[in-house]
């Protein structure tokens, strides 16, 4: 595929691009979302109706983008959510995204559906990747993949609870979207009509979901994983000796039951509007959990971040840390290794920029006045007024 990277100065750049060089059955995958995608731009919507406040004549020269996480030293206050194949987007797609989790010291998620085995995910990371957990049904499975990752040195799970049932995404449908490929007519009008990526897809073999085969079975990403509970949660709690973080919560009582079984941090995400089409903004529930749960207990979030300001407007609202979706899949279509460094360099600067408007110099000083009105706070979604924030 042609690079481009050039052309990516913001996320919208990204998806435009991707969209001209995508098959459109992949172009829909990534973009797709759950009925006719308005969780999803409920997401993005919740984020433009926020505002900012602007502050001057701070010296704000010197500015840093690191933040604390786990312990440790993030030298960005974004990291990389867990996504399933992510090779569809570009050969070699997880090892970019790894290769970016070194490089900046921030997690990326290494997904069950993967198309890159977890153990070459992590070593490509330099440590730097977060396991992510799909129950498959059954135990022993979720079993032998948990004690893999141990074995590959994750020191932290991402247990993705908001999947008992796959979403209907009809964009995906429509295309007949299927791991592994069916090639039937319109697929392969849909790959002649794109040839860069057929040829490259070709040269380096289909994607495949790579932590699977063999001894470790079949995964079918639309199977049923509707029979996880309470008590599954406890047993893995019990299982795994690292930090585990809980993925796709949109609801106080969940959170803070959450909160009671141990669970070292929350996730907050719709999945990027993926799931039930219906859930609240999940920004919106952001600043409801953070109420709930103190302004100590680790919360991260991802779903509909497509800017620098979009980072800020989540810290704001009480988020430790903060996850980019699609927007990195899109750079990878559009622009390759280099299209993906470009949009991480876009979303810094944008961070760092929009620091600088609000008279700040590190994330660190992003509270509740960071926000330029009381109107989000003030909608009866949220229940209790303006959301109290950890950094103030
Ligand atoms: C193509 C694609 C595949 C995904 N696969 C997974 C997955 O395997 N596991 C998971 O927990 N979340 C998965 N997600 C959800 C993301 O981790 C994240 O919640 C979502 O993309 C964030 O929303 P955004 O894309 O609007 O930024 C996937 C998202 C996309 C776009």
């Amino acid at each position: 595929m042609m690079a481009l990277s050039s052309d990516i100065h913001s996320s919208a750049d990204a998806r435009r691009l991707a969209r001209r060089h995508l098959p459109w059955m992949v172009y829909d995958y990534i973009d797709g979302a759950a009925g006719e995608g308005e969780g999803e731009r409920r997401n993005r919507d919740a984020f433009r109706e926020l505002r900012l406040q602007p502050r001057i004549l701070n010296n704000v020269e010197h500015r840093r983008l690191e933040v604390p996480l786990f312990g440790e030293t993030a030298t960005l206050p974004f990291g990389i959510s867990p996504m399933g194949m992510c090779n569809l987007s570009r050969p070699g797609a997880d090892l970019m995204l790894a290769r970016v989790a070194k490089q900046y010291e921030v997690p990326t998620g290494a997904s069950t559906a993967a198309s890159t085995s977890l153990e070459s995910i992590i070593e490509a990371a330099a440590g730097n990747a977060w396991f992510q957990l799909y129950f498959s049904g059954q135990e022993t499975a979720s079993e032998a993949l948990m004690s893999r990752a141990e074995a590959a040195g994750y020191q932290t799970l991402v247990l993705t609870v908001d999947v008992p049932e796959v979403g209907r995404r009809p964009r995906e449908l429509r295309r007949g979207f299927k791991m592994p490929f069916r090639m039937g007519v319109s697929q392969f009008v849909d790959f002649a009509c794109h040839p860069p990526w057929s040829l490259a897809t070709l040269f380096k073999g289909a994607p495949e979901l790579a932590n699977f085969g063999g001894a470790f079975g079949e995964f079918d990403r639309t199977s049923s994983r509707a029979g996880a509970d309470w008590s599954l949660l406890e047993r893995i709690r019990e299982r795994w000796k690292g930090r585990l973080v809980v993925k796709g919560v949109l609801s106080v009582p969940d959170a803070k039951a959450l909160q009671r079984a141990g669970v070292d941090a929350i996730q907050v995400s719709s999945h990027g509007g993926r799931q039930l089409e219906s859930a609240p903004p999940a920004i919106h529930a952001l600043a409801a959990i953070r109420n709930a749960v103190g302004p100590d207990y680790p919360l991260f979030y991802d779903s509909g971040i497509r800017s620098g300001e979009d980072v800020i407007k989540a810290y704001a609202l009480g988020a430790n840390f903060v996850f980019l979706g699609r927007p990195l899949l899109f750079a990878i279509a559009a622009g390759g290794e280099r299209g993906l460094s470009q949009l991480v360099d876009v979303f810094s600067q944008e961070v760092s920029i929009a620091l600088a408007q609000l008279g700040l110099s590190s994330l660190d000083g992003i509270g509740q006045s960071s926000l330029a009105d009381a109107s989000f706070g003030a909608d009866s979604s949220i229940g209790s007024g303006q959301p109290s924030v950890r950094h103030e």
